[in-house]
């Protein structure tokens, strides 16, 4: 198990990388944590669960709402929790975004870490602080910003994650690369997806280097005003189609990315767009899709980070290095009706 502890303006986490589940317990008391996982993971894993007080949810986005924070809190009032409990969220970004949202507001907060269970949460859902619901058909609508006192990387929980999630967790990676890492980016296109989830060193090490690219973003900017923007790289686009289609949340960022190539093409002069477009794909994400265009120009008018009439939107004037440029939303409109 290696320890690094980061600094951030809300708080201090502890990362433990290359550590297993049955490590848990050094840094959070069996008698006085309670774990909240979901059904899936808890069916896969439940073997190591064992000694622990458990709150079990059950899978999927439709969850992270507000009855499940009141089940939750109702659970953790029966399971005596008080202020010196520890809430450890095991699971994937959902288990991770409601843990520290209930743990930051069950008796005014109290602390909590994360073991994140899927390659998405690994790299991306766990990191950052932002910890909050959904309301209706608006995702993290309701929440705060608080970091995790620990976040414990046990590879090994990956074994049982099903191969779709495998390809949502890569849509993240890539995003990672092409914003900020050159050098990973040539990793992944020598590699296949296959290499990282046959090869535990390949994988945790990918894994660790991009919890710490996110890491390294937030700590310089929790609150998004500036870098920390630059990880919607594919997402603006890629929620809108996400909300308007039943896409899985890293194809949706995986065509949002690819178009928001071909915009830097077009904006920037970016060169590289063919080489982020064949990397989607080698790692078995879509590039492109049809879509109402009008509509998804539409979406992006309510999008949280419209500014009057224009929008950030993340482009990329190479690969490793992401901008943010604001683009009136006239001028989205035509590029979304423009480009294929
Ligand atoms: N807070 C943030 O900064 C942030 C960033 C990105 C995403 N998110 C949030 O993260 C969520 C998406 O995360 P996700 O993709 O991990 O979704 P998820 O938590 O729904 O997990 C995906 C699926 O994988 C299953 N699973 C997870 N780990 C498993 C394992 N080891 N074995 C077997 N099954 C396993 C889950 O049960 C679920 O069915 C969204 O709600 C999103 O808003 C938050």
């Amino acid at each position: 198990m290696q320890k690094k502890s980061l600094s951030f303006p809300s708080g201090r986490t502890d990362f433990y990388f290359s550590a297993t589940l049955a490590q848990l317990k050094t840094v959070a008391d069996p008698r006085y944590s309670v774990i909240i996982t979901d059904e899936h993971v808890f069916e896969a894993h439940a073997r190591k669960l064992k000694g622990w007080k458990l709150i079990v949810l059950k899978a999927g986005e439709e969850q992270k709402v507000q009855a499940t924070v009141d089940t939750i809190i109702q659970q953790l009032i029966e399971l005596e929790a008080d202020r010196k409990t520890t809430l450890v969220g095991i699971g994937g970004g959902v288990v991770t975004d409601i843990t520290g949202y209930v743990a930051s507001v069950y008796m005014r907060g109290i602390r909590f870490g994360f073991v994140p269970s899927s390659l998405l949460a690994l790299v991306d859902a766990s990191i950052g602080g932002k910890n909050g619901i959904d309301v209706g058909v608006y995702k993290n609508m309701v929440g705060v910003i608080r970091q995790p006192a620990f976040i414990m990387h046990d590879i090994s929980l990956l074994k049982s994650l099903p191969e779709k999630e495998w390809r949502n967790g890569f849509a993240e990676i890539i995003k990672h690369a092409c914003i900020k890492d050159a050098a990973m980016f040539r990793e992944l296109r020598a590699q296949k997806l296959a290499h990282y989830q046959k090869k535990t060193s390949a994988i945790a090490a990918l894994v660790q280097r991009n919890a710490l690219l996110k890491a390294r973003v937030v700590q310089k900017d929790e609150t998004e005003q500036g870098d920390r923007r630059l990880l919607n790289f594919g997402h603006t686009l890629g929620h809108a189609l996400e909300n308007q289609y039943a896409l899985m949340h890293g194809e949706a960022v995986a065509i949002g990315m690819a178009f928001a190539s071909k915009m830097s093409e077009q904006l920037l002069g970016f060169r590289q767009a063919a080489q982020v477009i064949q990397t989607i794909e080698q790692y078995g994400l879509p590039v492109g899709m049809e879509f109402d265009r009008k509509h998804a120009a539409e979406i992006l008018r309510m999008d949280k980070k419209r500014e009057r009439s224009s929008l950030h939107y993340i482009l990329l004037e190479k690969i490793g290095k992401g901008t943010s440029r604001s683009l009136p939303l006239e001028q989205l409109t035509q590029l979304f009706l423009e480009i294929r």
